[in-house]
């Protein structure tokens, strides 16, 4: 490979027509659908709607009183109903629709849609009989096991709103949560194994519920034939209340604007913001986008691999490939167990046609090269897809050429938990796309750029990205707390306008690239610089793998650049390289983003959904004893190690 095709910015201006064959065959493939939202973007969101099962249709499509929302209001719907029962109505009851991989190569469960319809039956008259009606949330902490999508849809079935926290999160992550919500059932596991390793899920749960006053019952799934601490007359396991359990739930015929799920994200401040999704708006931009974007069709295997306790699980791993009756993957195992060929072996053996990942684990496997995937025939993928962060163009093209074998279309595909599914997106039957772009906002989606004042930014520019006009799977408030629902994405530019919270640059033809969080902006004498751009620079040599970059207090200048970098494999930390790395920054983006210092290092501090906590990073660069609180760090450990590296560097 030459110096100028490594070079991660020069990739970015190549071009990727969609394949003929891919856009012949592709569920949207005429680019009129633009136009025809742009003249009537109710009309086109009624449109999708219809594809939906309703119990009674909607009296009016948009209730639109700034900042609240309400989509498809009076209609009465249910999406366990659409992601079951409708699906055996229309004659799949046959069909797969949950392939779960275990821990275990080979280890493998699949239900029907059929069979899961019983299941989510079953579990629904046991929630009903721990006393849970409509409107009452369920905590849910299981590990990615068939139980954690037939929980979910059995709250759906019922109009209980289901919290799903992360398996991986601590004990007082979960009491948090348990607590936000005031669930009066826990749904967790006795053991959870990941990557080889086995993690005690209900010791975990325990020390939660020494502190969570609302909940009354506890059910345990017993992932592992072991036992786990009981407490009389709280908890129960799964296998016992789903033996008695009747197989006979029908659904509630629930409001379109009925909560289905909250889910916690992190925001500015250390209190996690409960995100409302509601019914009928979200199912339908859930159903739409997957059938759009990730092109899922009925004889295709999909493959998500998000957690379900994110919200990319939640949309695109259970909702929307369930509610078009697809196939859905759920993996529980780790990239690298039992080898590091694990993804292309699942990929070979269940003919994997569509895979959708995050740019962090597209990362990795670059840097541990292509040998585990040429191991494996990956001929059966057709599209891949890409969610989280920003990918960089180098990261791009190599997912395309050794992932996809250059003959895949990749979307790019930006939303956020408050979006509930995706907004700017390559259509892979319409759109060129070009590494590093997410392209356009989607057919119904109505973005813009502002300016520090609130100005458009108009043509090609850079700004704040804003989302001008509602959609069906925004959020609808935080969970009790509408207060900052309004004044984090309803006060920076207004009532109407959605404040995104994400910088944005439109080249001259309107491709969109997401610049990176607002809030990891740094100013430098005056001047406004992403951190991920510089970021994407340091990327973009050949030496280094991964980058994380944060402003750093400086008398002077108000803040610099500080960086850390993971070198690519065999490349050794020498002073010359840093200095070469400092400059490379500078070539590419100007002096005024050169870093004051580059340090390598072996590992950054992630937390366990892969991104970088930049407030533990600016703590270490400005020599602080106390980082705060760095319990959601998937491994806290890399603290100590990288305060040694910057002490040695320093
Ligand atoms: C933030 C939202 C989307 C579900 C998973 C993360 C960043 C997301 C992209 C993308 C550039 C992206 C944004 C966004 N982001 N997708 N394709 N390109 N950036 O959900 O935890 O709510 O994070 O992730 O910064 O605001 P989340």
């Amino acid at each position: 490979m030459s110096e100028s095709q490594q070079d991660g910015q020069d990739l970015g201006n190549r071009r990727y027509e969609p394949p003929e064959e891919f856009a012949k065959n592709a569920n949207v493939n005429d680019p009129s659908v633009y136009d025809k939202a742009n003249q009537d973007y109710e009309a086109f969101w009624a449109e999708r709607a219809r594809e939906l099962h309703w119990f009674k249709e909607w009296d009016q499509t948009l209730k639109w009183d700034p900042p609240n929302v309400e989509w498809f209001v009076g209609g009465k719907t249910n999406v366990s109903y659409n992601c079951l029962d409708y699906q055996v109505e229309q004659g799949k009851g046959d069909k797969t629709a949950l392939l779960w991989e275990g821990d275990e190569p080979g280890d493998t469960r699949t239900f029907t849609y059929s069979e899961l319809l019983t299941e989510v039956q079953k579990f629904a008259n046991v929630l009903k009989g721990l006393g849970v009606r409509k409107g009452d949330p369920v905590s849910i902490y299981l590990p990615m096991i068939p139980e954690v999508a037939i929980a979910m849809l059995a709250c759906a079935r019922i109009g209980a709103p289901h919290s799903v926290v992360f398996s991986a999160f601590s004990p007082g992550s979960l009491r948090d949560r348990v607590n936000d919500c005031e669930a009066k059932v826990l749904v967790t596991a006795n053991q959870a194994p990941r990557g080889g390793r086995v993690s005690k899920l209900k010791e975990n749960a325990d020390k939660a519920l020494k502190d969570t006053p609302s909940v009354e019952n506890v059910i345990v799934v017993r992932r592992l034939d072991e036992d786990a601490p009981m407490t009389e007359g709280r908890d129960r396991w799964w296998d016992d209340v789903m033996g008695e359990a009747d197989a006979g739930c029908p659904a509630e015929e629930v409001d379109s604007e009925d909560i289905l799920y909250i889910l916690y994200s992190s925001g500015s401040t250390g209190k996690p913001k409960g995100i409302v999704h509601t019914t009928g708006g979200y199912l339908t931009h859930v159903k739409a986008t997957t059938k759009w974007v990730l092109d899922l069709k009925d004889d295709d295997v999909y493959w998500c691999t998000a957690d379900v306790g994110w919200v990319t699980g939640h949309s695109y791993l259970v909702y929307g490939p369930l509610a078009n009756g697809g196939t859905t993957v759920m993996f529980e195992g780790v990239p690298s167990y039992p080898e590091n060929d694990r993804w292309w072996d699942i990929i070979e053996r269940h003919k994997v046609n569509i895979l959708y990942t995050a740019p962090t684990a597209i990362r990795a496997f670059m840097k541990s090269g292509t040998e585990a995937l040429e191991k494996h025939d990956l001929s059966s993928l057709r599209l891949l897809g890409s969610v989280g962060e920003p990918i960089n163009p180098r990261a791009w093209v190599w997912y395309h050429e050794n992932v996809g074998g250059g003959r895949c279309p990749i979307v790019d595909t930006w939303w956020q938990t408050e979006t509930g599914a995706i907004l700017i997106s390559p259509l892979p039957g319409i759109t060129t796309t070009k590494p590093g772009s997410a392209t356009f906002p989607l057919p119904g989606i109505f973005a813009a750029i502002y300016d520090e004042e609130g100005n458009e930014v108009e043509g090609e520019g850079q700004g704040n990205l804003v989302i001008t006009r509602p959609w069906p799977g925004m959020l609808r408030t935080l969970y009790k707390d509408p207060e900052r629902y309004e004044q984090t994405y309803f006060s920076r530019y207004g009532k109407e306008v959605y404040f995104v919270g994400d910088g944005a640059r439109r080249d001259a033809e309107g491709y969109y690239t997401i610049t990176g969080r607002v809030d990891d902006v740094m100013n430098v004498s005056g001047h406004r610089l992403s951190t991920m751009e510089i970021e994407s620079a340091l990327v973009s040599h050949p030496a280094v793998a991964e980058a994380a970059v944060i402003g750093r207090h400086d008398e002077d200048k108000g803040q610099v650049p500080f960086a850390y970098v993971i070198l690519e494999g065999n490349r050794e930390k020498t002073d010359d390289l840093m200095k070469e790395l400092r400059n490379h920054v500078g070539e590419k983006i100007g002096p005024i983003a050169k870093p004051q210092q580059v340090i390598a290092v072996d590992e950054l501090p992630k937390t366990r959904s892969g991104k970088i906590m930049r407030r533990v990073l600016r703590g270490i660069a400005e020599g602080k004893e106390d980082l705060g609180d760095t319990s959601t760090l998937a491994d806290p450990s890399v603290v100590d190690t990288l305060q040694e590296q910057a002490a040695a560097q320093g």
